[in-house]
């Protein structure tokens, strides 16, 4: 159990916090479907367009690095979304089998060509897999969009499907500022803690695998 940075060369992105926090109500139930307004509508609402540009390239040569992965090994995106992170796995991978699942239909449907075949439309807290079948489960900002007993669920399914290793990143805050902005900014989470929490959360479960906090800055 390691808590470490492996999305550290994820770009940072520029939030117009004052911005989404005026209609930052409104916006959340929108937002929760995690349709197309989530991931391609305005920025107020989500992602204001979620399209491949080869960012997630240094993050998957991380994890492939860090998890020493072959292409004999299978590893699942729990929250795949498009499966930008899956394509560009197997792209530093060649061959790997990426899996992944995600509860949102227009994600799936925008889905990647080369990796919609291996998607599944499912919940992080009732995984369609047998148990210990994946090398590595990844699970990046998403398991905090469940409600607490969900979201421990959620933890314990990753561990059930995982033979080997898991990593989650979940939303948190080091400082009251970043507390601050993250709840003004957020639209969808449900469970969230400062790291005492989430390690706290993650013992009462049995999480034994890494993680690192998405902070909003
Ligand atoms: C912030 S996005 C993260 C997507 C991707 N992992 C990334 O980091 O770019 C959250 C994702 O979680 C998905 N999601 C929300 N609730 C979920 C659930 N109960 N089970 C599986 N996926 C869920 C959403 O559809 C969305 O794709």
């Amino acid at each position: 159990m390691t808590e470490i940075n492996l999305l550290d060369r994820y770009p940072t992105s520029n939030r117009p916090i004052a911005e989404r926090e005026a209609s930052v109500t409104r916006e959340r139930d929108v937002a929760k479907r995690f349709g197309r307004e989530y991931f391609d509508g305005e920025r107020t609402q989500g992602y204001g367009g979620y399209r491949y540009d080869g960012r997630w390239v240094p993050i998957a040569e991380r994890f492939r690095d860090f998890y020493a992965l072959t292409g004999a090994q299978r590893v699942l995106d729990v929250g795949c979304a498009k499966g930008f992170f899956m394509h560009d796995l197997r792209g530093v991978v060649p061959e790997l089998n990426v899996y992944g699942l995600d509860i949102s239909r227009y994600a799936l449907e925008s889905a990647m060509d080369d990796v919609r075949g291996h998607c599944v439309r499912g919940s992080a807290d009732l995984l369609p897999f047998a148990d210990d079948v994946f090398d590595l489960v990844i699970s990046i900002n998403t398991i905090h969009n469940l409600d607490l007993e969900r979201c421990k669920q959620a933890l314990r399914e990753i561990s059930r499907v995982s033979r080997k290793h898991a990593y989650v990143q979940v939303d948190s805050w080091l400082t009251d500022q970043q507390r601050e902005n993250f709840e003004r900014w957020q639209l969808t989470a449900l469970t969230y803690f400062d790291p005492d929490g989430w390690q706290r959360l993650f013992d009462e479960v049995g999480y034994v695998g890494d993680y690192y906090w998405t902070i909003t800055e």
